[in-house]
């Protein structure tokens, strides 16, 4: 195919100059995605989905042909791992697990460094035998889904009476901090600008694949909750930021969102599903919108709140995909046997993502959960020949809990601070190395961290050095979890310094 378009005059000197077919992919994907600095992210992961990634001289075309500089372009490829720029084998594995705590567990620290890349995860940590087929819009309409839209729609005054029903659930955020939601609805409402409304679908916490299974359950679920958000509070425009390497979950949120489209059930705002780059920094919500405005994910200072100041200088309001599918109990919808992940609208029901040595790894819906003992039981308990050696809970904002402490009642550990993050839980073996197990999630954090303030980018890669060998320096932990936990700009950095602070005295005693 041959591009309409002539080449651009001037590549700067002696720039090289794209081919024919690169050229074409990329006039392809600017007909998709314009040529606002916006779609710049969209517009490189086309360019990788089709040849593989972008070269050199595709970034200066693309540069010349969206007003940017070279520079501003090629920060931005090389700031997401999923541009893939620069690499000479393809992006993404969906069908291998990734290089982390849970696939490095299964199949053995030595196949796993020398088989995979790092940070391309699919949230397969749970192995599925079968994936839940996605409730389509014709069931879920039937089931009354979709009938408070039209209702907002038709009787706006109807926007006070679900802001108090939020309110009187006491609804908190998800995706781990747990703030009201109904206190950031009004913060956004207050600021009296055009408000935008974020699904967070990036998922990008170690061993969580909650997100992943609401998705596939029941999408439509989710997407009502973020068009009653929409309406609510008065936005015109909504994104679905979904995780790039969830690649399967991209064409069932396409239709979802296809599907309210043409039934009308959208109108006056405007729906887009857009990608995220492949870090874990990417659902960091100020890093998620410098994203989404074609800049490199990295986050800012806070305040302003993205709720008073976001996307493009709007109030925005950024939500995990969880917060948003539980909301739907504040305008009567309720739970169906059949969509089994509608028990989250019973708000004492929490959602794990459980993985590790069990037999049966995958989401588990648990009310009242006793201890985490009972966990690893309703994960079908230990594989064959093994013995429960602890759990890893809550991801970076969690800890280790070594099995003598997994028989303590659960209110007990939470109550003597443990987090529950975003409900993951890692279960290893009585053979596993705790040790090994923390350096790997301070190895992830490492690689994960941006960069972009010292106290994390020196912090988490001294924290993985002394981790990865030798006798523990108790004082050099204890000063990389204050500075971390103290100065780091954002929640990465932050929690890598709680999670250093957790482990250390349980590694002091493990090594004793
Ligand atoms: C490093 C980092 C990664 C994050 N990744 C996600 C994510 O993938 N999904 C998500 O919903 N929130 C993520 N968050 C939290 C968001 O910044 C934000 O607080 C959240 O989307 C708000 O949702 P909630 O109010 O519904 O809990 C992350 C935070 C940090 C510090
Ligand atoms: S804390 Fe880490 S991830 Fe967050 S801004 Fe600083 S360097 Fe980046």
């Amino acid at each position: 195919m041959r591009s309409k378009h002539k080449r651009p005059r001037s590549y700067g000197a002696g720039g090289p100059i794209a081919g024919t077919q690169e050229i074409a992919a990329i006039e392809t994907a600017l007909l998709s995605h314009g040529t606002a600095r916006d779609g710049l992210l969209e517009i490189l992961l086309d360019i990788r989905d089709r040849q593989g990634s972008v070269s050199q001289a595709g970034l200066q075309y693309i540069a010349e042909r969206l007003r940017l500089t070279s520079a501003e372009v090629y920060e931005v490829a090389t700031a997401f791992p999923a541009v893939n720029y620069g690499a000479t084998v393809p992006y993404g594995n969906y069908t291998n697990n990734c290089c982390d705590l849970v696939c490095a567990l299964l199949r053995g620290p030595a196949d796993i460094d020398r088989e995979m890349r790092p940070g391309v995860c699919g949230g397969r940590c749970d192995v599925p035998d079968s994936e839940p087929a996605p409730r389509s819009f014709e069931t879920f309409r039937a089931a009354g889904g979709y009938t408070v839209v039209n209702r907002l729609q038709r009787m706006p005054t109807e926007k006070n009476q679900i802001l108090q029903n939020i309110a009187g659930r006491n609804a908190v955020g998800r995706a781990g901090v747990g703030f009201p939601v109904h206190r950031k609805w009004q913060s956004l409402i207050a600021t009296g600008g055009e408000p935008v409304v974020v699904v967070n679908a990036d998922e990008g916490e170690l061993a969580t694949f909650k997100d992943r299974f609401i998705l596939q359950s029941d999408p439509h679920g989710v997407l009502e909750a973020a068009l009653v958000a929409a309406s609510v509070t008065g936005a015109k425009q909504l994104f679905f930021y979904l995780r790039d390497d969830y690649a399967d979950l991209h064409a069932i949120v396409r239709r979802a969102i296809d599907d309210t489209v043409a039934a009308g059930l959208t109108a006056g705002l405007d729906v887009h599903l857009r990608r995220s780059g492949g870090a874990y920094i990417c659902g960091e919500e100020t890093a998620l919108i410098a994203s989404l405005e074609g800049r490199p994910a990295r986050p800012r200072e806070r305040p302003p709140y993205p709720t008073e100041r976001g996307l493009q200088g709007r109030p925005t309001l950024v939500h995990n995909v969880e917060t948003l599918y539980r909301l739907r109990g504040a305008w009567g919808a309720v739970h169906e046997d059949a969509v089994p992940v509608s028990a989250l609208l019973d708000p004492d029901m929490l959602l794990y993502s459980v993985s590790g040595r069990v037999r049966k790894p995958g989401p588990k819906l648990i009310r009242a959960l006793p201890s985490l003992d009972a966990l690893v039981r309703a994960a079908g308990g230990m594989r064959e020949e093994e013995e429960l050696g602890g759990v890893v809970i809550g991801g970076s904002a969690g800890t280790i809990v070594p099995a003598s402490r997994c028989g303590v009642p659960l209110a007990e550990l939470l109550a003597s601070g443990l987090s529950l993050g975003t409900g993951s839980a890692v279960v290893f073996g009585k053979t596993d190395d705790i040790r090994w197990i923390a350096e790997k999630m301070a190895g992830f954090l490492a690689r994960e961290s941006c960069g972009q303030c010292a106290p994390c980018r020196i912090g988490t890669a001294k924290m993985a050095r002394a981790l990865a060998g030798g006798p523990l320096d108790r004082r050099l932990l204890d000063d990389l979890a204050s500075v971390m936990s103290e100065a780091s700009i954002c929640g990465l950095g932050r929690s890598a310094g709680k999670f250093l602070a957790r482990v250390t005295p349980i590694l002091t005693e493990h090594e004793r």
